[in-house]
């Protein structure tokens, strides 16, 4: 079928546009008549992200098709994933391909998503066999109760959840989010609550891939890797330090006296995101998960490396004069990580093949992890009070004045207060730990935000006192509350709804569409949250509503439940599923939990979701500090992060104030996502509360010790589990696209023999079969030559720790501040963390949010939607809900935000046209020196 077409698509050749658009039409018609692929039945048919010939041509013509041999995904080589340059010359029109294209792009990222949460669920609180083998006669994927999730005897909330009888969350359980996470889910009470452990989303056999305990992890490291090898703190040295080229001017990232303009520590930089988006994720982070009690870790302390380094090829011990020219320090000591359990996991045997019924170790999430704004509120005993309330108005929280300053700021922690002694100074907050200016900025934002949610309800109360503010009381679920009755803990815990509903809102639409700056993603976000029909009819969405919750969401047939739910859920939007029921009441339980799903397995963050997470390259040394009334173009000063680190931030905030540091944080371009990119101060931190010789540690070394303690798996076979290609040599890393004679790519090349310096090379044995995740081509298992002859010498690629690996993806689609390696991994838990939490479901309703709530959040605020002039990437979009939050409590900042489409993308750059990178100021920047680097 099709010959010529398949003979055009192979020639490479270049012919007459419009000619070549006739032959990718042929090919789309080709495509079409080869139909869907089917969703894989096992994970070694999986959809990879590699298209057929026919496809790639459809989509995105010689191009994506000259790519598809590459490791890559093949979505970034399509008709208008990219900037304007992504759209073809000469052809009839641009706007067919770039359909093509973009829709294609999502239908790729759609099927990843349906195989993600078929093969790459695994939960730790052994519900696993289940999932495998199911329970009494429903499959595993359709389980929606598990007995694990049940408050276990010791909760104070046993006996109202109802005991050793069927459990079930009401009344006050059930009315807001909780303290500790629990109720939840209204039927699996535990689900989410601090302490539970972290989940996995690579098969349990192939984690800890350092203990060798199975013939696979043996053929795939031979001996090669532990806690310690290769040395984490001379990979940190050689691969992550920030090259300077005046290294006197950055001074270990420590900058110059008086927070002097000469000071300079050189980074990489992201044209098209800022350090507000750096601090950003850090503090959504403190929401989602932590491994740490309280500022600390295991009582235990161990050694860190800086011990040995590959010369020739063999691991040899540093002597101190090479610890000393690499910078790193023998003696440091960091305590060891907690460990929930450790004691050998049970096996069970299904269709014939034995499992592991969960990780060999597992380790708890202290944090809840809803997206609850935990951070901010509480997730345990101990946390929560250091959230202080305002005596004067209970339903707010404290903040105190600042002479001189708009707006109220933090208190600092009381003596009484439960704090470690590290956070002296600091401003009382939930989740105190790593604390900067960037922490200190959010806090105070969204304390302001809750404020001032407040003051409009009240304001909204006084003007009519009588009417139903729709919030009712599960315990009395028939009483109408008035605006006038709603108490002041009502209110507060209103308001906590609204506000880690408006976080979840930035982050889906204003963070990720920036992290990830291209229209595919645009419209793919925008489609979690508020449906991809985007007709702005709401009966669409109703609709698509039903179908997915009254129809798949209740099937018990597992594979069209799985399957298609996530793209059902596109229709709609995954944020309010199920909250439009007919007849819905807070009395029935159905109705305030239909909307959840977790595809079979208890929802949690899997430690492999921490791993990509560690984005320490973010944060840049210095601050580029501003002034707004001053020239805001001008930089003023150029303050140290690690000046603001602890309770220095604090005079920080209120001797500079929030509208300084907004602008700031918004003007600056943050760090790229790449080796030779790690924050300076960040691999020489004094942290004294390690009481060691040092009393100093090198945090992005530490990264990859931790990710080795807590056994994830190292990137190659990372990439095979989450349904990527696997590179076959370090050189894989290189970016294809760019010309062989390219600085950039000369760079790359360099970097790659630096790879092949630390981790090595070996010898071959293609006896050696080293996964069961995936196949090669030829449906024959893939050994430890991948590809290679044996006998050949070939990298030790499998021993490249994740984190290295993916910093080392020079390959990425366009406007990716990320990895598709690390965006796989967000694909599944992105899209988890809002089908599986009832706030963001089924109990979006005023029953909990009240309708004023409700509305701020649709709305991004007070009053109707206020929409963005003019149509940016082609886009009638509503003002940002960050820009809007921006402007109501910090309105200094206003005249700034004015010309501000995306709160995360620097402020003075001018976006040019379709997804520009361009590093280019707006005519009212261009006295801006940063332009001129
Ligand atoms: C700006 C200053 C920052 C400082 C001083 C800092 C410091 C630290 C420290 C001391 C740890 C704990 C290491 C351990 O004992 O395991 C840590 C962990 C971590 N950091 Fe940062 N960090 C900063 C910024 C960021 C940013 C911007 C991100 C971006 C998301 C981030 C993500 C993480 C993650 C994911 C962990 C692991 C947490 C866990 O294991 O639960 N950090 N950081």
């Amino acid at each position: 079928m099709f010959p010529f077409v398949f003979a055009a698509a192979q020639s490479g050749s270049t012919v007459n546009p419009k000619k070549q658009e006739l032959i990718e039409l042929e090919a789309c018609a080709g495509s079409a008549l080869q139909g869907f692929r089917p969703i894989a039945d096992t994970r070694t048919q999986r959809f990879n992200g590699k298209v057929a010939l026919l496809t790639a041509l459809c989509r995105g013509g010689q191009k994506a098709v000259q790519l598809r041999f590459t490791p890559w995904v093949d979505f970034s080589n399509y008709w208008g994933t990219g900037d304007l340059s992504s759209l073809p010359q000469g052809y009839f029109s641009t706007s067919a391909p770039q359909f093509r294209g973009v829709s294609g792009a999502l239908l790729d990222l759609e099927y990843q998503r349906i195989e993600l949460i078929k093969f790459n669920l695994f939960d730790n609180n052994g519900t696993y066999e289940d999932y495998v083998a199911g329970r009494n006669g429903l499959v595993g994927a359709a389980l929606k109760t598990w007995p694990q999730m049940r408050l276990p005897q010791s909760s104070p909330y046993y006996a109202a959840v109802g005991g050793d009888g069927e459990q079930i969350c009401k009344g006050e359980l059930i009315r807001a989010r909780t303290l500790t996470g629990i109720c939840n889910d209204i039927r699996n009470p535990l689900m989410g609550s601090s302490g539970t452990p972290f989940a996995r989303n690579v098969e349990f056999e192939t984690t800890f891939p350092d203990l060798e305990q199975n013939q696979l992890t043996q053929n795939r490291h031979g001996g090669r890797i532990n806690l310690l090898t290769p040395d984490p703190q001379v990979i940190s040295r050689k691969l992550f330090t920030r090259v300077q080229s005046n290294p006197d001017a950055c001074n270990h990232g420590l900058g110059l006296p008086n927070d002097s303009t000469d000071a300079n520590c050189d980074y990489q930089k992201a044209p098209f995101f800022n350090v507000l988006a750096a601090y950003w994720i850090q503090f959504m982070t403190h929401d989602w998960f932590s491994h740490m009690e309280e500022g600390h870790n295991a009582a235990e302390m161990m050694a860190v490396g800086c011990t040995t380094q590959k010369v020739n090829g063999v691991e040899t011990p540093l002597s101190p004069d090479d610890a000393q020219k690499l910078g790193c320090r023998p003696a440091d000591r960091v305590d060891k990580a907690y460990v929930q359990q450790d004691s050998a996991p049970g096996t069970f045997t299904s269709g014939g093949k034995s499992y592991l019924t969960r990780a060999p170790k597992t380790f708890s999430n202290n944090n809840t992890a809803w997206w609850d704004a935990s951070q901010l509120y509480g997730f345990d005993g101990t946390s929560v009070k250091r959230v202080k309330r305002d005596r004067n108005d209970p339903a707010k929280l404290l903040l105190e004045p600042v002479a001189g300053k708009q707006g109220g700021y933090l208190p600092v922690l009381a003596a009484d207060d439960p704090a470690a002694p590290q956070w002296a100074g600091q401003e009382s907050v939930a989740f105190p730990d790593n604390w900067t200016i960037g922490m200190s900025f959010y806090h105070n934002l969204f304390a302001r935000e809750h404020n001032i949610f407040v003051d409009e309800f009240r304001k909204q109360a006084a003007k009519a006192p009588n009417a139903d503010s729709g919030l009712r009381n599960p315990s009395d679920p028939a009483r109408v509350i008035r605006y006038k009755d709603v108490t002041s803990d009502e209110l507060f815990d209103a308001a906590r709804l609204v506000v880690a509903a408006e976080i979840a809102k930035i982050h889906t639409i204003e963070w990720t569409p920036q992290l990830l700056y291209d229209e595919p993603l645009y419209k793919g976000m925008n489609a979690n949250w508020s449906g991809l029909l985007g007709t702005g009819d709401p009966d669409d969405s109703k609709v698509l509503s039903d179908i997915v919750v009254h129809g798949f969401g209740k099937s018990k047939n597992a594979t069209k439940e799985s399957q298609w739910y996530s793209v059902f859920a596109s229709g709609p939007g995954i944020f309010g599923l199920g909250s439009k029921v007919p007849h819905y009441s807070i009395a029935n339980p159905d109705n305030v939990n239909g909307g959840v799903n977790h595809f079979g397995s208890p929802f949690n963050f899997p430690e492999e979701f921490v791993t990509v997470y560690r984005l320490h390259p973010l944060v840049p040394d210095l601050i580029e500090y501003r002034d707004v009334n001053q020239d805001p173009n001008q930089i003023v000063q150029k303050v140290p992060v690690i000046e603001t680190f602890e309770g220095k931030a604090t005079d920080a905030m209120r001797s500079r104030g929030m509208a300084n540091w907004g602008l700031s944080m918004g003007r600056q371009r943050l760090g790229l996502l790449t080796l030779h990119n790690h924050p300076m101060f960040l691999q020489n931190i004094h942290l004294p509360r390690l009481d060691t010789p040092t009393q100093q540690v090198d945090i992005p070394a530490l990264d990859l010790i931790r990710d080795r303690e807590h056994g994830v798996p190292r990137f190659n076979e990372f990439r095979r589990q989450y349904g990527l290609r696997q590179l076959t040599s370090y050189d894989d890393f290189v970016d294809r696209r760019l010309p062989l004679d390219s600085p950039a790519r000369k760079q790359q090349e360099d970097t790659v023999k630096q790879l092949r310096e630390v981790y090595g090379t070996h010898v071959c044995d293609s006896s050696k079969v080293i996964t069961d995740a995936q196949v090669n081509d030829d449906g024959l298992p893939i050994n430890d030559c991948l590809g290679h002859p044996n006998g050949s010498v070939v990298d030790n690629i499998e021993d490249v720790d994740t984190v290295v690996g993916w910093l080392a993806e020079y390959t990425r689609p366009h406007g990716f501040a990320i990895s598709e390696t690390q965006f796989v991994v967000f694909i599944l838990n992105a899209s988890r963390r809002l089908f599986s939490d009832r706030f963001f479901t089924s109990s979006f309703r005023p029953e909990f949010y009240t309708q004023f709530g409700v509305d701020w959040v649709n709305n991004n605020g007070p009053g109707p939607a206020m929409m963005e002039a003019g149509t940016p990437n082609g886009h009638k979009q509503p003002v940002s809900p960050l820009k809007r939050v921006l402007m109501r409590n910090v309105p200094e900042l206003a005249p700034q935000l004015k010309s501000v489409v995306n709160v995360f993308d620097p402020w003075g750059r001018d976006r040019g046209q379709y997804y520009s990178l361009d590093w280019k100021p707006l005519a009212a920047s261009a006295g801006d020196p940063a332009f001129k680097q």
